[in-house]
């Protein structure tokens, strides 16, 4: 078994203790408390890889971290260690990417690109369909931004769980390969 430990940081509210519930319990809290600190949670995923005949288990530590800006101060702590990180920003809302922005920076400024994999998730995605569409950022320009800074990038509901299952698969393929 492979350990590899997860960040997720951005600004508070846009879901990132919703998408690790999504995919640690199956679950999704409308009324979701807003993080103190930071969270725990861990998880085991089977990969299959090639060359081996048995799948491949896969336990994530992660490190839920609180978005308010008065704990921000403390994520260097969850950061330090880590091997991959989930920067998420909300789709609805044009600021979360700005400060996503910044976590990116950040990370690559204190940790540097090649020991972590950087994922950038953009979250609430069942807001942007319909006739009520409240989409505030194109996927194109986040896509063109994650190119640039050789991130990986998706967007992903973690109310309808659409996606979130995929971003862990692929940091654990991409974490298992390197
Ligand atoms: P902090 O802990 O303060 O940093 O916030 P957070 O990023 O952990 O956000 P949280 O998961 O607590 O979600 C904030 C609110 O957004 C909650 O009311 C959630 O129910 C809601 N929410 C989270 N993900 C989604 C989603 O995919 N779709 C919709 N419609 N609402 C979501
Ligand atoms: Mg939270």
């Amino acid at each position: 078994m492979l350990q590899f430990k997860l960040v997720l940081l951005g600004d508070s509210s846009v879901g990132k203790s919703s998408i690790v519930h999504r995919f640690v319990k199956d679950s999704f809290d409308e009324l979701r408390e807003s993080t103190i600190g930071a969270a725990f949670l861990s998880q085991t995923i089977k990969i299959k890889a090639e060359e081996q005949e048995e799948d491949v288990v896969i336990k994530f530590e992660i490190w839920d971290t609180a978005g308010q800006e008065r704990y921000k101060s403390l994520a260097p702590m969850y950061y330090r260690n880590a091997n991959a990180a989930l920067v998420v920003y909300d789709l609805t809302q044009k600021d979360s990417l700005v400060k996503a922005r910044s976590w990116v920076e950040e990370l690559k400024n204190k940790v540097g690109d090649e020991d972590l994999v950087i994922f950038l998730v953009g979250n609430k995605l069942d807001l942007c369909e319909g006739e009520e569409d409240l989409r505030a950022v194109d996927t194109s320009e986040a896509k063109a931004y994650a190119e640039e800074q050789n991130l990986l990038f998706t967007e992903v509901s973690a109310k309808t769980g659409q996606g979130v299952k995929e971003v862990f698969r692929s940091i654990g393929e991409k974490l298992y390969a390197s």
